[in-house]
């Protein structure tokens, strides 16, 4: 119980009475407290605050209905979206509607009124009683993050596709639950493997669940180009025509790219596409011959080295090709942010490359873009708004901690915490180790707003999860290395670290196991985690 103990208080009192009444009523039935409901401390991330009420349930039945704010859209998307997954499993209509006048109906409300403000934007209010269970938001973002949670507290059949017999209880009580971070990410490598639409959607929907909300895609490195570009058409054709491997690789059609930008805002997940450069460009010089100092195009790379490519940063035509092509990406990306890369350009002197970062900045800012890059950048000067993303493996950066010193806003994505392609254990088949071996204790064992020196939480915007895909080469595999260490760094960007308690988590994580296993999800079965049956 984390709620501060006057309010608690009162809402234990409120439990209780609506408690009696309801038992006095005669409510609840044999079928329903034959299933121990989903207890809230099972939440991944976890709530910042919850009051259970013991006793109380609610059971989602034949005749429940979704109630929606009646002026929103979004709510009634959301509802729409909540009703899809349960009706598959309960075979229930669940029919969604308007709510209607101020006081929540017997069923399942999502509002958008009487939400503490104190919640924000991303953040919700749910109450459970034995009659009702009533989502209040701020914002429809926040509406979505309860209806995560309140996934998470249904049994992991609810997940199913196919019709379970079911009962359907939900934990009586109040979760009152907003994120430390605005920013939760995750990063998918579409470069060194291309992975097809269909792919990037359900990894969406698996991030979601966690309340990740932005998706950060990297489509472009010395392997392959992934986004179809009209003013450059080979980058994509002949740029992406491979992948790691020598693969036939494959790229993302603009009416693609708007797709995968759509399916990700109807689950409040931002995309944020990045194109590296001037290193990692192998796949762009090789469709361009012009694009080269020398004039000549080298072949297309299928190795896995790194730091041996560079855009010619002495040349005009490299950034009339940057404007062009962030133009493009910029007029098909609602989010604010595009990703420059920027990391390892060992083939670039080093005041080539600051000048080259500094121009770069003023081609996107002047698309009305801010700019994020791998905390490489911080060598050039950012611009005030430009997000350095930290992807390092020390605890100490003195370039980065100057640059936050001097307001610039930092992405925590440590090599050997937050990297989903390091693997578990030296016995992991997939994935690298340059980074370290990273298991469930190593993801969840730091704090991202004290872990780096002299970065501290104002300096913050958040976590980002990053899965290179050297080694990747399907959902599965991509599944496998993201679960269970992407819930962990998830946790980290939305829970107050006033939660941070590893016994704890390594339980709440452990609920997700049969979950997942409902959702044919691919997990990694790590023996820091204690699985239930069923997972
Ligand atoms: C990186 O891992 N090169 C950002």
């Amino acid at each position: 119980m984390k709620i501060g103990g006057r309010r608690y208080a009162r809402v234990a009192l409120v439990l209780a009475l609506a408690t009696s009444a309801i038992w006095t009523a005669g409510g609840g039935n044999a079928a329903q407290a034959a299933v121990t409901p989903v207890p809230f401390s099972s939440v991944v991330p976890a709530v910042a605050g919850s009051a259970p009420a013991a006793g109380v349930t609610y059971g989602i039945s034949a005749t429940t209905t979704i109630y929606t704010e009646s002026t929103s859209t979004e709510a009634t998307a959301i509802g729409g979206y909540l009703a899809a997954i349960l009706r598959g499993s309960t075979g229930y209509p669940l029919p969604v509607t308007a709510a209607t006048g101020s006081t929540p109906a017997a069923g399942i409300s999502l509002l958008l009124s009487g939400a503490p403000s104190s919640v924000g934007d991303q953040g919700y209010q749910l109450d459970v009683t034995a009659t009702s269970i009533v989502v209040r938001a701020n914002q429809p973002a926040g509406l979505f993050a309860g209806v995560q949670t309140l996934r998470q507290l249904l049994p992991p059949a609810a997940e199913s596709t196919t019709v379970q017999p079911g009962p359907w209880p939900v934990a009586g009580g109040r979760i009152v639950d907003s994120p430390r971070f605005g920013y939760r990410g995750a990063m998918l490598d579409v470069a060194r493997h291309f992975f097809p639409v269909a792919t990037v959607k359900r990894y969406i929907d698996e991030i979601a669940l966690y309340k990740v909300n932005y998706l950060h895609l990297h489509l472009s490195d010395d392997q392959g180009w992934r986004i179809a570009v009209n003013s450059w058409p080979n980058l994509a054709v002949y740029g992406g025509s491979t992948a790691v491997g020598g693969g036939p690789g494959g790229y993302y059609t603009q009416d693609d790219y708007r797709q995968i930008v759509a399916y990700a805002a109807s689950r409040y997940i931002t995309i944020v596409p990045e194109i590296d450069m001037p290193g990692h460009t192998n796949a762009a010089l090789a469709s361009y011959a012009e694009l080269n100092c020398d004039g000549v195009a080298p072949p297309l790379y299928t190795g896995t080295d790194v730091g041996f490519s560079s855009l010619c940063t002495s040349k005009e035509l490299t950034y009339t090709f940057i404007d062009q092509v962030f133009g493009e990406l910029a007029a098909l990306t609602p989010g604010p942010y595009l990703h420059i890369g920027g990391d390892e350009a060992q083939s670039t002197q080093p005041a080539d490359y600051a000048a080259f970062i500094n121009r770069v900045q003023q081609i996107v800012a002047a698309h009305g873009k801010t700019v994020v890059g791998w905390h490489d950048v911080v060598n050039a000067t950012p611009l005030p708004s430009t997000v350095a993303q930290f992807w390092g493996t020390t605890t100490r950066n003195s370039a980065v901690s100057a640059a936050a010193q001097r307001g610039t806003k930092v992405l925590m994505s440590p090599a050997n915490r937050a990297y989903l392609d390091m693997k578990y254990n030296s016995r992991t088949t997939l994935g690298q180790n340059w980074a370290g071996v990273i298991d469930v204790k190593t993801a969840y064992g730091w704090d991202p707003g004290a872990y780096l020196s002299g970065v501290g939480e104002s300096s913050v915007l958040g976590v980002e999860a990053p899965l290179w895909t050297e080694t990747i080469t399907s959902l599965a595999d991509i599944e496998y290395m993201a679960f269970p260490r992407l819930p962990a760094i998830a946790e980290l960007g939305w829970s107050p670290y006033s939660t941070h308690d590893l016994t704890a988590f390594k339980t709440r994580l452990g609920a997700q196991g049969p979950r997942w296993h409902v959702m044919g999800l691919n997990y990694y079965h790590s023996t820091q985690v204690t699985w239930p049956a069923g997972s």
